[in-house]
């Protein structure tokens, strides 16, 4: 997927909007839960979560937005084939991850740059992608939508095909009382769907809430986590949405994070990516090169490369046993939140439209 580079395909017009919006989220703090007038609860703020990037005030979560969100998230009207959606590399049982790929089929049977990485908390997100080419949510779609080896379509086509829908036509007036549709709602409906796909009751979530939950063994890995990962992997969310090069390569051919600022500091440097339900999102890394959390692992005490931009953090070998290794990943599966991945107002299922 690309970033900026690719956001250069959109016209002086959305720009603009795009600006317009970035204006309007600095300017007021969003409320902890959106109850809309018709009563529908849409966006909750966990208690344990931080202030949302994301201002819904904005762009206030309804039910007939959301689920229009929901069902353009599964449709493959998206893609200029017709045949690829968002669900397609983003499955809900696997965290919305694409689980055993390395790298996504898109259109035309293309495989893409990156591995598909789970998504969760995506309000919460200051910046998306692995180099963090896309800074907003409402944007994001932009990147999937008219990427070549992805959905091949361009954003203008995207909304010609919808507003030839009657269907969609009703959809969109009901969500947002409009006529036709614009890119703007589009990206609206796309928000809604994204901004309250919350992963926030694993046995993590209930611990940190107070609860003690945590096994003897993964409490051990808890404190192993504390100790080594969570400077980076921090917080409810696991991750302080740093770029940082964990030594996977002397020499990336990936080079992350310079790819946007063009900075030599910033090679091989990727966003620490949250780890919420991460036993089900394999392989791993940017490039998918790792198939199980013990790789992983083995990675961090033994396979550290020592490149020139490597973090600070992992500068000082990282020593387990094989007990400690077991006790870590007992903790990492402690992630796993069963009610996201089945809940079924997040699945493409039934849809009531
Ligand atoms: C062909 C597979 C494919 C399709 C289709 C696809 N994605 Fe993705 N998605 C990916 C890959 C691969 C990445 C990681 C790209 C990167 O880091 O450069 C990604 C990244 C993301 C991210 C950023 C996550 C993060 O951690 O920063 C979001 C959000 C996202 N996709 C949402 C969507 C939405 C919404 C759609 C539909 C409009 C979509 N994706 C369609 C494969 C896909
Ligand atoms: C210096 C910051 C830092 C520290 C410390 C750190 N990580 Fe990471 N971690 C990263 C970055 C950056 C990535 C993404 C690399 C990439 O995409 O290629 C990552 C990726 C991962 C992934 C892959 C996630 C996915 O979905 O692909 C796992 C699992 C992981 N780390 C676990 C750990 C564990 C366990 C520890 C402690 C032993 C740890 N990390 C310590 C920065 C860090």
């Amino acid at each position: 997927m690309l970033g900026w580079r690719k956001i250069s395909t959109i016209t002086k017009g959305h720009l603009l909007w795009v600006v317009g919006v970035l204006f309007l989220i600095s300017s007021c703090r969003p409320e902890k839960t959106e109850v809309q007038p018709d009563g529908y609860i849409g966006f909750e703020r966990p208690e344990h979560f931080p202030v949302p990037e994301y201002n819904f005030k904005n762009n206030p979560v309804t039910k007939d937005g959301f689920e229009l969100g929901r069902k353009l998230f599964y449709d493959p009207i998206l893609s200029a084939s017709g045949t690829v959606s968002c669900g397609s590399c983003h499955h809900q049982e696997a965290g919305f991850a694409d689980p055993g790929k390395a790298k996504s089929e898109g259109i035309n049977g293309f495989l893409g740059k990156r591995n598909s990485p789970a998504l969760a908390n995506l309000a919460w997100f200051p910046s998306f992608m692995a180099d963090g080419g896309i800074n907003h949510i409402e944007i994001m779609p932009v990147a999937p939508i008219t990427d070549s080896l992805e959905m091949g379509n361009s954003l203008f086509d995207a909304v010609a095909k919808l507003n030839s829908s009657p269907t969609y036509r009703k959809l969109f007036k009901r969500a947002f009382d409009v006529d036709s549709i614009s890119d703007q709602k589009l990206l609206y409906a796309l928000a809604q769907f994204m901004g309250m796909m919350i992963s926030a009751e694993s046995k993590f979530d209930e611990q940190l809430l107070g609860k003690k939950v945590f096994t003897k063994s993964e409490e051990r890995g808890y404190n192993i986590f504390k100790q080594n990962c969570a400077s980076c992997h921090s917080g409810a969310l696991t991750t302080d949405f740093s770029f940082k090069n964990n030594g996977l390569d002397i020499t990336s051919d990936d080079i992350g994070g310079a790819r946007i600022t063009q900075k030599e500091s910033d090679r091989g440097k990727f966003k620490v990516p949250s780890l919420r339900n991460v036993e089900l999102s394999f392989p791993y890394m940017h490039d998918g090169r790792f198939n199980t959390l013990e790789e992983v692992i083995d990675h961090y005490t033994d396979g550290i490369k020592p490149t020139p931009n490597l973090a600070d953090e992992l500068k000082q070998p990282i020593i387990l046993s094989e007990y400690d290794k077991q006790d870590l990943i007992q903790f990492l599966t402690t992630l796993t939140d069963y009610n996201y991945i089945s809940k079924p107002s997040l699945a493409k299922g039934e849809q009531n439209l």
